[in-house]
């Protein structure tokens, strides 16, 4: 108990010097480097990534309501915690994740290394709009502050509803416009950012039915924004 005290505090510590770092960086170089982590300075962000956002990971999560054999995919893993978190839960299932940066890619891989090995995961280095999953073949579909960076959302969504199955779902995951906006590298033009209304409404336009929505304090300075969405039994 007081381990876990002393490394949450020793966390939100390191936590705080890499946001303190990345704000004080140019605004577009840093907003690149969220969209697409990249050579040494994408490690940076890959730390912060891991030490930052493991409680929207578990929230998340915890919102999927997950099966032990469900197929899971998650779009933009970054770090990998998530796919980690995925993997002690989906034992006899599959888990799949696509990230376009090589930074992220290879973190990734190395923290699942052994479910890789044993073919439980299957991780690929590409632009989620370059890979072809098969169409009905995810129970459920999730992703993690990455929205932003689609230049047609509503596209990337419907390709998401493609290959979720029918009565499975996505959980996207964002902060809110109002939050964000306030900081710097938001502003840049590389961010696109949502109200969870807007998101709600892509999310429709999208195909997917039954929304629901939740709000959670992840942190002092952060709200996270999750919409739940499912694909009609008769679709697909
Ligand atoms: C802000 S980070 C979030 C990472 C992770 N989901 C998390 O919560 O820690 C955005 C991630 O999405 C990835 N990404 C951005 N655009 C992408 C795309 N078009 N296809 C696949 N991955 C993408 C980036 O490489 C990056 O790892």
């Amino acid at each position: 108990m007081i381990f876990k005290k002393i490394f949450n505090v020793f966390n939100a510590i390191i936590v705080m010097f890499l946001f303190i770092t990345i704000y004080n960086m140019d605004p577009r170089k840093s907003a690149k480097q969220f969209q697409a982590p990249t050579g040494f300075l994408g490690r940076l962000f890959e730390i912060y990534h891991s030490r930052k956002n493991q409680p929207m990971v578990e929230w998340v999560i915890s919102l999927l309501k997950l099966q032990p054999d469900d197929h899971v995919l998650e779009v933009g893993f970054g770090p990998g915690k998530a796919i980690k978190k995925l993997s002690q839960i989906v034992k006899d299932g599959k888990i799949a994740g696509v990230d376009v940066s090589e930074v992220m890619f290879k973190a990734a891989c190395k923290r699942n290394k052994a479910a890789i090995k044993k073919g439980q995961i299957d991780l690929q280095n590409n632009d989620l709009h370059n890979v072809t999953y098969a169409e009905n073949s995810f129970d459920k579909v999730l992703s993690i502050e990455v929205i932003y960076f689609f230049s047609d959302p509503v596209e990337s969504l419907k390709y998401m509803w493609r290959i979720i199955k029918p009565n499975g779902y996505a959980a996207i995951y964002i902060a809110p416009k109002h939050e964000l906006s306030q900081l710097k590298f938001a502003n840049t033009g590389v961010f696109n950012l949502y109200t969870e209304q807007e998101l709600n409404t892509m999310m429709e336009q999208a195909g997917f039915v039954n929304l629901r929505s939740y709000t959670k304090q992840i942190s002092k300075y952060e709200t996270g924004i999750c919409i739940l969405g499912q694909k009609s039994e008769k679709a697909g």
